[in-house]
């Protein structure tokens, strides 16, 4: 692995696919930045943000859905579905473009933020909301799919997944085959952080790094299924039949990745914490203003967390730590927008400007 390069099909050896010809647009390759500002003030001496953000349809479903979709063309697939909380239907649907293959992805009515449909909408898809919340959703697309209607694109597809551990793999390449402590994941259908850990494992089992990282998972207080199965110690979660927060990208009560999830968080030695709106949305402001790095209050969750894993001593202070934000800040203007100020428009003339600079 000396000299490797970064990308997903950089690591293609590892990848389940059989193909010289992927229908990729250079997935992979994100920042993995280090925070020392933001780290100082949450109190952890070596902080990176690896920045999924920067992925060609903005979040770290590209990952997978450029596995998920170059094997739906080797199968044989005609249309692909996903039901999704926005990033899914965004990624599926450029990529379904590019292959030339039918799409249609199901939505949260009114759940979804602006900048997500409006990518669903430009690249093509068969845009459906429905009445009714992700899991509803899903549900319905898993029946399409085991009746061999549409080809499944959700994180239940094991090829997509197999895409999204490449943020493992880039991790301990970008800390030139350092393992960090701790990883610190947003949960939603609980598919990418479950991912994260198979990837550190791929790399264990090859001896390619002897040590492996805590993972811990941050949920929205409204949406926190896997936070309750932690805390109490078990097997798999209760779904809540009405998730609610802020972070619609998480915003699931019932994550089919649950068990795998759950398994990671405890296998690793990790921890999981639900974390409310406000905090959210300030992570996500601190994280802009500090470090300025704009991700969306999904991937915000994932700051906001760490913040409360060193209040509650689950992090140390002289660990090294890395946060993975999910999506960028362009998803959702709208939610930015509210806790903005646009300033009145004045003359464009200095003094006046000069005036304004310095109040
Ligand atoms: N962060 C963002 C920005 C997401 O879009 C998602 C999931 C997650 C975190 C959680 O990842 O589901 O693997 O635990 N979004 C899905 C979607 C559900 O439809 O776009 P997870």
């Amino acid at each position: 692995f000396e000299g490797r390069r970064l990308g997903v099909w950089a690591f293609r050896e590892l990848l389940p696919v059989n193909t010289d010809d992927p229908v990729t647009m250079s997935e992979g390759g994100t920042g993995l930045h280090p925070c020392p500002r933001l780290g100082e003030e949450l109190g952890v001496r070596e902080l990176f943000v690896k920045n999924e953000g920067e992925n060609p349809t903005g979040s770290f479903k590209d990952r997978g859905m450029t596995v998920g979709v170059t094997k739906a063309v080797e199968l044989g697939a005609e249309v692909v579905a996903c039901a999704s909380t926005g990033n899914t239907s965004a990624s599926l649907a450029a990529y379904a473009a590019r292959a030339g293959l039918t799409c249609a992805v199901l939505l949260p009515a009114g759940k979804v933020a602006l900048g997500k449909l409006a990518q669903a909408l430009f690249h093509g898809a068969r845009v459906i909301p429905v009445n009714g919340n992700f899991d509803d959703a899903l549900d319905v697309v898993k029946k399409l799919a085991d009746e061999g209607i549409v080809y499944i694109l959700n994180s239940v597809n094991p090829f997509r997944l197999s895409g999204q551990r490449t943020i493992a793999y880039e991790i301990c390449l970008q800390l030139d085959w350092e393992v960090p402590d701790a990883v610190v994941v947003p949960v939603g259908n609980a598919g990418n952080i479950s991912a994260i850990w198979q990837g550190f494992l791929d790399l264990y089992r090859l001896g390619i790094i002897d040590e492996l990282p805590r993972m811990y998972g941050v949920q929205a207080e409204g949406a926190r299924p896997i936070v309750e199965a932690i805390r109490r110690g078990k097997e798999d979660i209760e779904p809540d039949p009405e998730p609610e927060t802020v972070a619609t990208a998480i915003r699931i009560g019932n994550p089919v990745n649950a068990i795998k999830a759950l398994r990671a968080i405890r296998c690793s030695g990790g921890w999981a914490v639900e974390v409310s709106d406000e905090e959210i949305l300030s992570a996500q402001r601190e994280l802009a203003t500090r470090e300025g790095i704009f991700v969306e209050p999904a991937s915000a969750a994932s700051i906001a967390g760490l913040r409360k894993f060193v209040e509650e001593g689950e992090i140390d202070a002289d660990e090294r730590v890395v946060c993975v934000t999910t999506g960028h800040g362009l998803k959702d203007p709208e939610t930015v927008m509210e806790v903005c100020e646009l300033p009145e428009p004045v003359e464009p003339d200095p003094e006046t400007i000069q005036r304004l600079i310095a109040e």
